[in-house]
């Protein structure tokens, strides 16, 4: 376990990822935990992160001192490269000279930290104060213009930093870096791989269900199919899966999530609750108001598939478990926090009632995205299950931008059908986080086709690329792309006559229209 110090800029969830990237399993840690517990958790190693610009600055986060007298190897980055030079009795200083984004290093004493990097290469800056000099004991190994003191260590302590960001893509051989301290300065075994999390994860499972049975809702993406997945591992056909299909799911998706999941589940339950969704949105329009009735009508199935599932348990003779894929930004974010939960404080699956008594199971808690992704191809789930662009959990109700209706939802689904078989024959599935096609339902606009005048539906294509879906950018679709879409949607989908593309970036838009 490698611990990852947060001072509060965003920066330690790249760093976690970086190091598990090292092979070499991370945690995050709030930099006001106390030390003594940091240490209680016998980490291989401590990671100080980069946070506000200045040591010096009024209320800036401190460490306590005691973590560089524990023995136990420290790299500081950036702002925790001078927090490490002032407790370990270096010079930080004031001295004027900025330095933030791209900016060149000489690497002098190339030491174990910069073996066998250029002399001269660019790094990802973001300071304003400056290590002056470094504590004794430390080897000075690289400068900037601006800075003097841009990277030391001391191999007797096991102990380095960089005034850089190592852990940014624009900074060169910065993988390196980091894996030059993990593996030879601080000793880490590189043992993070993904065999090791899913063995780990069932024998965990196995334990916490002993004889009890567990129900998981599938949702066709691919946390929820990689959590069951291991999940089955654990407990075999004790795990009954459920697919609720609310009737606004995209062509051909019900039978391709059946088919591809009845490969992978014993025990898939399908459940067709589409005229349910359908008639209960009758008349709606309000987005939000969409939104509680489908998160609500998914509750009622979702009770009802749970009834049938642990009606034949005896009442108290086992504990009954729900498999959620809640992803470790999740619990980072909520505040982190160990151990199970119970339904009652989460509710992941859509707002659940509270007097449903459910364990919770969350095998993927622990990882990110990527590593959900790589874990689902080692336990050989198909890549179309894999490298699923996300979906809604309302699908393409949230989609119509109007009443939904079962009219609009066919239209759709030939629109998004058309949108989805061009963008996956580029073969940009992969560069476009997801594609929504939105229907704009109660507009129409004149048109001329063959000899005659139409009166139609737009269609509005919104490509975005993205990491996390936090922040997006609309993406620059080829033109010759959205020409193929654009002939084939006013083609083959009558009453839609129009194709426009949503240029918006998030902020200010979201990603989906409602
Ligand atoms: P927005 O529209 O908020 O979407 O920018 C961010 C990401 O979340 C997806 N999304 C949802 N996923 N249930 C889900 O499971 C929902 O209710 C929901 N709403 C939006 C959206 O597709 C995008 O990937």
């Amino acid at each position: 376990l490698v611990l990852v110090v947060d001072f509060g800029a965003q920066y330690a969830q790249l760093i976690a990822r970086r190091v598990r990237e090292a092979r070499v399993y991370s945690e995050i840690v709030a930099h006001h935990v106390p030390v003594a517990d940091m240490l209680a958790r016998k980490p291989k190693a401590i990671i100080l992160s980069g946070g506000p610009s200045s040591v010096y600055a009024e209320g800036a986060p401190g460490i306590d001192a005691a973590i560089f007298e524990a023995d136990v190897p420290v790299f500081g980055m950036c702002y925790g490269f001078q927090l490490m030079a002032k407790g370990l009795g270096g010079e930080v200083a004031a001295t004027g000279a900025r330095e933030y984004g791209r900016t060149p290093v000489a690497v002098g004493t190339p030491g174990t930290l910069l073996a066998e990097l250029p002399a001269e290469h660019s790094v990802w800056m973001s300071h304003g104060d400056s290590v002056t000099a470094a504590p004794s004991g430390f080897e000075v190994l690289a400068a900037t213009a601006g800075t003097p003191v841009a990277a030391f260590e001391s191999l007797d302590r096991r102990m380095a930093g960089v005034q850089w960001h190592p852990e940014v893509l624009h900074t060169e051989h910065g993988q390196a870096v980091l894996e030059h301290f993990l593996h030879d300065i601080a000793g880490c075994r590189q043992t993070w791989t993904m065999l090791n999390i899913v063995e780990e994860q069932v024998e965990h499972i196995r334990a916490q269900v002993g004889e009890g049975r567990a129900i998981c809702a599938l949702s066709g993406g691919v946390d929820s199919a990689v959590a069951a997945a291991i999940v089955q591992r654990a407990i075999g056909d004790r795990l009954t899966c459920v697919y609720v299909d609310h009737g606004m799911m995209r062509q051909g998706e019900t039978e391709q999530v059946r088919h591809d999941f009845e490969e992978v589940f014993d025990v898939l339950d399908v459940v067709d609750a589409a005229d349910q969704f359908i008639d209960a949105l009758a008349g709606v329009r309000d987005p939000e108001e969409k939104r509680k009735i489908i998160g609500r009508e998914f509750i009622r199935t979702f009770e009802a598939a749970e009834a049938r599932v642990f009606g034949d348990l005896e009442a108290g003779a086992a504990t009954a478990y729900l498999v959620q894929g809640t992803l470790y930004p999740d619990v980072v974010e909520s505040g982190g926090g160990a151990g199970a939960s119970n339904i009652k404080s989460h509710h992941n699956v859509g707002g659940l009632p509270d007097d449903l008594d459910f364990e919770l199971i969350e095998p993927l808690r622990t990882l990110f995205k990527d590593e959900v992704r790589a874990v689902g191809e080692q336990l050989g789930l198909p890549s179309t299950m894999v490298w699923r662009q996300p979906f809604p959990g309302p699908g393409l109700g949230i989609r119509i931008i109007g009443e939904v209706t079962r009219e609009r939802l066919d239209l759709l689904r030939q629109a998004d059908a058309i949108a989805r078989e061009e963008l996956t024959r580029a073969g940009l599935d992969r560069d476009i986080w997801q594609m929504p096609v939105v229907l704009l339902a109660d507009v129409r606009s004149v048109g001329v086709q063959g000899d005659g005048r139409t009166y139609g539906h737009p269609v509005v294509l919104r490509p975005v690329t993205s990491e996390d879906a936090m922040t997006a950018d609309w993406a620059r679709l080829p033109y010759d792309l959205m020409e193929r879409i654009s002939t084939r949607i006013t083609n083959e989908v009558a009453e839609v006559n129009r194709v426009t593309v949503d240029i918006t970036s998030k902020p200010p838009g979201t990603i989906e229209w409602e």
